[in-house]
C-alpha cells in the first residue's frame, strides 16, 4: 500500500495547500495530511480547529483516501509509525526550494525509505501563504479568494474577533 504524509503548520489550511493535495490524492492510496503540533512559529488556531477546517475540506472535494493527523518530534519518526514511503510537499518558489533542500536532506539522512515527493503549485496560488490569510482576515479584507469555499465565514469570524 503506497501511504504518503503530506505535513505542515495549516495555520490555516489555505486553497494552495489544498490544490498540492488534490494533486498528490490520485497517486496514493492514503494520504494523512498532518499537523504539526509543536512549531517554533507560535500557532493562531488550535490543532482541533486546523483539523476541523482540513476535514471540511476534504469532504467537499470527496477525497476519500485523505485522512488528518497530528504529530510532534521528528516527522521521518511520525512516517515510520504511520508506515508512509512518502512525505509530500509543495513548490510555490525558488524560495520554497531553497528550505524544501535543507529539509530534504535532514530528512534523507534520517531514513533513506522515506521519499519526498514535490508538487509544483497552480501559478494562482505561488505567492499565497497562511500568515498572509491571517494578516488580510484580521484586518477585515475578504478572504474568500484564498481559502477553501466552506471555510471561509469560520476563518474570517475567527481572525476578525482576535482583531478586536
Ligand atoms: N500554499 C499555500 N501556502 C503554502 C504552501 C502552499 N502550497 N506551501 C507552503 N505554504 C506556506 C504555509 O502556509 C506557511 O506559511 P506561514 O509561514 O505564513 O504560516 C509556510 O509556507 C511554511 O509552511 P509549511 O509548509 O506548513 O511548513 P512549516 O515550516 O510550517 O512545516 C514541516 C514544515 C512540518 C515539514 C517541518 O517543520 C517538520 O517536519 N517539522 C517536524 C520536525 C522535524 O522532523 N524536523 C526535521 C526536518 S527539518
Amino acid at each position: 500500500m503506497k501511504i504518503a504524509v503530506y505535513p505542515g503548520s495549516f495555520d490555516p489550511f489555505t486553497l494552495g495547500h489544498l490544490d498540492i493535495l488534490e494533486q498528490a490524492a490520485p497517486l496514493y492510496d492514503e494520504i494523512c495530511v498532518a499537523i504539526l503540533k509543536n512549531s517554533a512559529k507560535r500557532s493562531f488556531f488550535k490543532i482541533e480547529e486546523k483539523a476541523e477546517i482540513i476535514r471540511c475540506c476534504v469532504e467537499a472535494k470527496g477525497l476519500r483516501n485523505v485522512t488528518i493527523s497530528s504529530f510532534d518530534g521528528l516527522l521521518i519518526d511520525f512516517c515510520q509509525k504511520l508506515g508512509a514511503g512518502y512525505i509530500i510537499r509543495g513548490l510555490r518558489t525558488i524560495t520554497d526550494f531553497e528550505y524544501e533542500q535543507q529539509i530534504h536532506s535532514v530528512n534523507w539522512n534520517l531514513d533513506r525509505q522515506v521519499h519526498t515527493v514535490y508538487f509544483m503549485s497552480n501559478p494562482e496560488y505561488s505567492f499565497l501563504s497562511s500568515s498572509i490569510v491571517r494578516e488580510l482576515g484580521s484586518l477585515g479584507a475578504d478572504i474568500t479568494p484564498y481559502v477553501p469555499a466552506g471555510t471561509v465565514d469560520y476563518l474570517q469570524r475567527r481572525l476578525m474577533e482576535n482583531a478586536q
